[in-house]
């Protein structure tokens, strides 16, 4: 599958931002803490989170897909404590599941978690955290096996800040005995929507959302859901279309987000000259006279997001003069620059973790392959931003996290197809 786009067409018009496959994915995992069935609204309709379902029914978990954006999830009982093999090492956040199966079932067995070329990073500050849990770990050949009768509160202090670290540990400790401490814990927003949700159903967190959080374990009690979990907007999706719409847009409005979740973003686009009104949840973008080039550097949330650091770049190479950007969060997220040259940018590596971008440059169409889905989106804006046609291979990795993207910026006016 690809896409093949032919770009230089101004886009106009409104498009509305779909549910967080971030949120999402964490909310189908925490389904193995209920005895009750959970309902989860404003899903988006992307490929990991049919794969976090397929995981999920493989170890006995009903699914029930409910209208268009609805999921039931009743973990009434859990029938094997190894995650599918093959299905796991694709998806990065499999590893996820692991703490709840962990603490429901005393057992988790999985694979290396992986998803795309960044996928396969470390997964320390898991096996260390359950460790000071009281668990158990065997590492086998590319498996780990996690054991404990029984979880016990800890103090844990995460070395480098994660997000799917904070959620998995935060969901170990909410059924652990006794109360634990995690520290130096990640402050995405899909993180106090998580615990918000966990405690309206019997959970006791304090501090989700800040770099402490404390957990009062259930011992055990599994909890009830109350009411259902709505999937919070997608910040990276919005603020994706929102780079989108300054290198294209004559005027574009950005609907069914949340502003405050962009706020570096928005300012940042702001100081480049990019003319935007914001309301409670919507973002307009108006065409900018000029794009001033800018340096910026992706850090943890409240920081710039290492995920719209390539759509981004994609944009400076629009702007007047020179872009530095620094990418702290991964190891190896730089490397589609070499494709994003091929179509004409001027982009430096200065190493492994810096970039200068030279701008502006005319992008010409070509054929290029998504390396992650965050890289295949920068992409396809680089490619609606070129003259002349681009096909965009591997269309699995953007399908991961984007809900029919192409269909949508058609409405908007984009020439892009979906070629099997
Ligand atoms: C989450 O990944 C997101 N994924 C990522 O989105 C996002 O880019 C990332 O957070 C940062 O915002 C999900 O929520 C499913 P980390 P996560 O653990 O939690 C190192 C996307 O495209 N590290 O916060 O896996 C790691 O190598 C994805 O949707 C360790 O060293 O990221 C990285 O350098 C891509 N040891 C840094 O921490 C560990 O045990 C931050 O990673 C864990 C992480």
């Amino acid at each position: 599958m690809k896409f093949v786009v032919r770009g230089g067409k101004k886009l106009r018009g409104e498009i509305e931002v779909k549910g967080a496959k971030n949120s999402a994915l964490k909310a189908q995992a925490a389904s193995l803490l209920f005895e009750t069935p959970v309902e989860i609204g404003n899903l988006p309709q992307i490929e990991d989170v049919s794969r976090m379902n397929e995981l999920l029914t493989d170890i006995g978990v009903q699914a029930e897909v409910r209208g268009e954006r609805g999921l039931r999830l009743h973990a009434a009982s859990v029938r094997r404590t190894e995650l599918n093999k093959d299905i796991a090492e694709r998806l990065r956040a499999s590893i996820v599941l692991a703490g709840p199966l962990l603490v429901r079932a005393g057992r988790a067995v999985f694979p290396h978690p992986g998803g795309c070329v960044i996928g396969k990073r470390p997964i320390d500050a898991f096996l260390d955290g359950w460790k000071s849990f009281g668990a158990k770990i065997k590492e086998g050949a590319g498996f780990y096996e996690i054991k404990a009768s029984s979880l016990r509160g800890t103090d844990f202090t995460f070395r480098k800040v994660s997000v799917t670290g904070t959620e998995t540990l935060m969901m170990t400790a909410a059924l652990a005995r006794g109360k634990t401490i995690l520290r130096n814990t990640a402050c995405e927003p899909e993180i106090p929507s998580l615990a918000e949700f966990l405690n309206r159903s019997g959970a006791h967190i304090k501090g989700a959302g800040t770099p402490v959080v404390e957990i009062e374990g259930t011992g055990g009690k599994l909890l009830r859901a109350s009411g259902a979990f709505t999937v919070i907007p997608d910040r990276i999706e919005a603020g994706s279309l929102l780079v989108l719409a300054a290198a294209l847009g004559s005027k574009v409005a950005i609907t069914h987000c949340n502003p405050e979740h962009l706020s570096v973003l928005i300012s940042t686009l702001r100081d480049i000259g990019v003319p935007l009104e914001t309301g409670p949840d919507r973002v307009s973008v108006r065409e900018p006279r000029t794009l001033e080039s800018i340096d910026m550097q992706t850090r943890e949330y409240p920081g710039f997001p290492t995920d719209l650091q390539a759509p981004f770049a994609v944009l400076m190479t629009q702007a007047q003069g020179q872009s530095m950007i620094f990418e702290t969060v991964f190891d190896g997220r730089l490397n589609y620059i070499e494709e994003l040259n091929r179509m004409g940018a001027r982009i430096v590596m200065c190493d492994p973790h810096r970039i200068l971008v030279h701008g502006p440059t005319a992008l010409q169409g070509r054929e290029v392959e998504s390396p992650d889905l965050r890289a295949g989106l920068a992409f396809v804006i680089a490619a609606l931003v070129a003259r002349g046609e681009s096909h965009i291979k591997n269309v699995y990795q953007i399908d991961r996290g984007y809900e029919k993207i192409d269909e949508r910026l058609r409405k908007l006016g984009a020439d892009i197809e979906r070629i099997a």
